[in-house]
């Protein structure tokens, strides 16, 4: 860099600052921005009680805690596939979920690797767009009760439990007390406690050469840091980066009609007319939130491919290319984006960084097999991988 160039930088960065404080200032639609946190390592929690794990894992894996004993939490969020579900039963890229049998989704499944440290580093809600409930635990009651999920009514979920002596023995180990659905729901919180990645090549400082180069850009001239920041690479805020839409969510019926019953259910106005994915718009009711999202963490990105709330990009290469574009075309686009000045070795870097918050192999746990004594209904979720 030449000297002349400096100034030039700094003049450009201090506008760039004032811009930013009057953003934050204005009388915005969402919580106080916090302070951007520094990358780096996730910190330590206490570990829950190793026996309420193995309950919440038994349930995560139990069909019989869907309504018509088909599908389980693993059905969508695959520890085979990254704890998101990327294939179909015919092995074909899934950009978006399947949902209760009868009925699809209009998301892409999200990874539940590290969403134990979500929380801690967003105050914006769960889903994609903070749609989905302020706590973990409520998040979990949804899962099971909503219809297009798994249709499940609490009361039955308890006489399931009650009439499995696994379940029995379980509860009275970890409660000291008879099953119930609030039981089921803190061991599968207890569970989701554990699914956690801290230690990757970034937090081991083993970062390539290549990979070094690509956090100094990450950092620095492509503004990743902007919005992915923090040990969780997330500022928990929403933005819109201007995702082209999953036309999918329109053309097929079954999604379309799943998407306005969730418009429906959060009163958004005009439900039945919006022809895109109008994201924290649900949360909010803010037309200045339309499309935007709640940054997502970059960890273990490396194995959750497809990415976005809609899975509109197969890799991680797609989706720097994007920011080097400056992101989608939208209005009002997140004032970060801009269009980046990275040449294909520089793009490279980027995706080594990326990859870098990545374990080398897929974090999984093992499944918990279940002996059923009926044959659940063939549906187009593959029951059993
Ligand atoms: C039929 C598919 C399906 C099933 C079954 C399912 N999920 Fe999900 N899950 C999804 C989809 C799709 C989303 C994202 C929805 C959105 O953002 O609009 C999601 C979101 C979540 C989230 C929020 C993640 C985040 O980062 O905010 C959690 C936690 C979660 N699911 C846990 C569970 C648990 C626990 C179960 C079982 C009790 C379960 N899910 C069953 C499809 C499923
Ligand atoms: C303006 C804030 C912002 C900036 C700047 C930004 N991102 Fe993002 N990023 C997001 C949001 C929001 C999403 C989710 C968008 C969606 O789902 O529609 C996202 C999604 C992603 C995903 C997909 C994650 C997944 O699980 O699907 C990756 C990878 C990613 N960003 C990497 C980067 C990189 C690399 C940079 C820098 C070149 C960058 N981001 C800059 C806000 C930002």
């Amino acid at each position: 860099m030449t000297l002349l160039e400096k100034p030039a930088l700094n003049s450009c960065c201090t506008v760039a600052a004032v811009l930013l404080t009057l953003a934050l200032s204005a009388p915005g639609s969402i919580a106080q921005a916090r302070d951007r946190q520094e990358i780096g390592p996730l910190p330590e929690k206490a570990p829950p009680s190793a026996a309420l794990v193995e309950m919440g894992r038994r349930l995560f894996f139990d069909v019989r805690v869907s309504g018509d004993g088909a599908i389980s939490c693993a059905t969508c969020h695959d520890p085979g596939q990254g704890f998101t579900r990327q294939l179909d039963k015919e092995r074909q890229p899934m950009a978006l979920s399947d949902a209760y049998p009868g009925t699809r989704h209009f998301r892409n499944a999200p990874t539940l690797i590290n969403v134990a440290h979500k929380a801690d580093f967003s105050d914006a809600g769960w889903g994609w767009d903070g749609h989905m409930g302020a706590n973990l635990n409520d998040v979990i009651r949804d899962q099971i009760t909503e219809t297009m999920m798994m249709n499940m009514d609490m009361r039955l979920m308890h006489e399931r439990m009650k009439q499995d002596p696994v379940y029995v023995q379980m509860c009275q180990e970890n409660f000291n007390g008879e099953c119930s659905s609030g039981k089921g729901r803190k061991a599968l919180d207890a569970f989701m406690q554990t699914l956690v990645s801290k230690d990757v090549p970034f937090d081991q400082g083993t970062l390539s050469g290549e990979a070094e180069l690509g956090r100094i850009l990450f950092e620095g001239k492509a503004g990743c840091i902007g919005c992915h920041s923090g040990p969780y690479f997330s500022d928990g805020e929403p933005h819109n980066t201007g995702v082209p839409e999953n036309l999918d969510v329109f053309q097929d019926p079954l999604r379309h009609v799943t998407y306005r019953a969730v418009l429906t259910n959060h009163g958004v106005p005009k439900a039945d007319i919006w022809r895109r994915d109008v994201g924290y718009f649900l949360v909010s009711k803010d037309y200045r939130d339309v499309g935007s999202f709640i940054t997502p963490t970059l960890r273990e990105t490396a194995h959750t491919a497809p990415y976005m709330h809609n899975g509109m990009f197969q890799t991680l290469e797609e989706v720097v290319a994007f920011y080097v574009a400056g992101g989608g075309h939208d209005d009002p686009l997140a004032t970060e984006l801009q269009p980046l000045d990275l040449d294909r070795s520089e793009q490279a870097q980027l995706v080594a960084f990326v990859r870098a918050l990545s374990s080398p192999e897929a974090p999984t746990v093992e499944k918990v097999e279940i002996p059923l004594e009926y044959e659940p209904i063939d549906n187009w979720l593959e029951v059993r991988n």
